[in-house]
């Protein structure tokens, strides 16, 4: 798929047609999908440019001197082309295929992690972490006898920056932030993170985790000024089992490899070995060129779009259902901040969020529930989970209404 230059004017509803998904029902009613930042649709293009490698070009790649290994190797090069341009990294030596966000978080802690923090380094997160962005820290700090520290959040849901000021120190080696909460919908001032880090110490390694938000706002990772950006590849509308660690190449370069053996290895022998450049050295195995394919076609997808029509659309999303919920007595949003995405949490008085989750299911109505693997943020509000609804720019009002009239139904039914 070509990204067009000329922007379409956008029609939720010829958009919708763009994902076959939508169109099905669940026990005779419409499917109505609010569980997006868990995973996103696919659009036909990225279906069909899944199919389309399977049907004429599988093979595995860099090995093969036949064409259809030819181009299966030059599409996932053109991948890596692809990601650099869209996040707009300075080549893509500095662009490295995971399976995933969570991949890429546990490369970076523990190869630079184990190579550059020592005992008593402090290690600084944020108490809205997703625990893909809190265990391998944890891991590190029992390998190194590292000091992890938290940057608060705020009764709405937003970071206190002035505590992250006062958390850094001498010691901080690591600074690991969410650009967008995925339970909350925060939009984090990560740039202004990264500058204080960088004030305090030009060497702290600043890490963004943009999984919930590279495919909400266009995203500049120079701008931004981190020095390592991770990011899912099917929360943006491609497919699972694929993800990015953007890291700057002179660290990529300064740190050993995460796993061992096939793509990442230069030469072997029982002497020793020598690895890729970057970034193949991070990738051991054969990679997931069906997930590049996809991914691919998802990137085009969403410059096709134009991230003015889906911010346009995804805020008006957030607006009307969040007025909509706040007329329903006894509900109680989680995550009211003044920079938010399409994301709202809520709890209802007396009732259990599983509960009403399964409830709305009966009505078609597809949302998360529980922790939203955000421990120690529902510890922070002092619940044990949420009703998450998460919106992406082919989701309509009527949905919203149908969600909410569902949610009434559940709460009578309930109490
Ligand atoms: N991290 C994903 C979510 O928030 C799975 O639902």
């Amino acid at each position: 798929m070509q990204d067009t230059l000329t922007k379409k004017i956008f029609d939720v509803d010829e958009v919708r047609k763009d994902f076959p998904i939508l169109n099905r029902e669940v026990d005779g009613k419409p499917l109505v999908y609010l569980d997006n930042a868990a995973t996103s649709q696919k659009p036909e293009s990225v279906i069909n440019a899944i199919s389309d490698y399977y049907s004429n070009y599988n093979a595995n790649i860099h090995r093969g001197v036949y064409s259809i290994s030819i181009k299966a190797s030059e599409a996932y090069e053109n991948a890596k082309i692809k990601v650099k341009e869209f996040i707009n990294a300075e080549s893509e030596r500095e662009i490295v295929f995971t399976r995933g966000t969570t991949e890429a978080v546990n490369l970076i802690a523990y190869s630079y992690g184990l190579e550059n923090v020592n005992e008593g380094d402090e290690v600084i997160i944020s108490e809205m972490e997703h625990h893909a962005n809190i265990v391998p820290w944890q891991v590190l700090r029992e390998k190194k006898k590292a000091v992890l520290k938290v940057i608060p959040v705020n009764d709405n849901g937003e970071l206190i920056i002035d505590e992250f000021k006062k958390l850094l120190s001498d010691k901080t080696k690591i600074v690991a932030v969410c650009q967008i909460s995925n339970t909350l919908g925060t939009i984090n001032p990560v740039k202004e993170i990264v500058r204080l880090a960088k004030e305090k110490n030009k060497n702290i390694a600043v890490i963004v985790d943009g999984a919930q938000a590279i495919h909400h706002t266009k995203v500049d990772v120079r701008d931004i000024g981190a020095d390592f950006y991770v990011f899912s590849s099917h929360k943006m509308y491609g497919p699972m089992g694929i993800g990015v660690l953007y890291g700057r190449a002179e660290l990529l370069e300064a740190i050993p490899p995460y796993q061992t053996g096939g793509d990442m290895i230069s030469t072997v022998s029982f002497k020793g070995t020598t690895y890729n450049d970057i970034p193949m050295k991070f990738e051991a195995g054969t990679p997931n060129v069906e997930g590049a394919v996809g991914l691919t076609a998802a990137i085009s997808y969403i410059n096709n779009t134009g991230f003015e029509a889906i911010h346009k659309q995804e805020t008006e999303l957030l607006e009307y259902a969040t007025e909509q919920l706040d007329l329903i007595k006894g509900l109680r949003i989680i995550g009211t901040a003044k920079e938010k995405t399409g994301v709202i949490s809520f709890v209802v008085e007396g009732l259990n969020a599983l509960d009403i989750g399964i409830m709305l299911d009966t009505s078609g109505v597809a949302v998360r529930t529980g922790q939203h693997c955000t421990e120690p943020l529902m510890d922070r509000f002092g619940i044990p989970g949420t009703v998450r609804v998460s919106f992406a720019f082919y989701n309509t009002k009527e949905e919203i209404d149908i969600f909410v009239n569902a949610l009434k139904k559940a709460i009578e039914i309930l109490r």
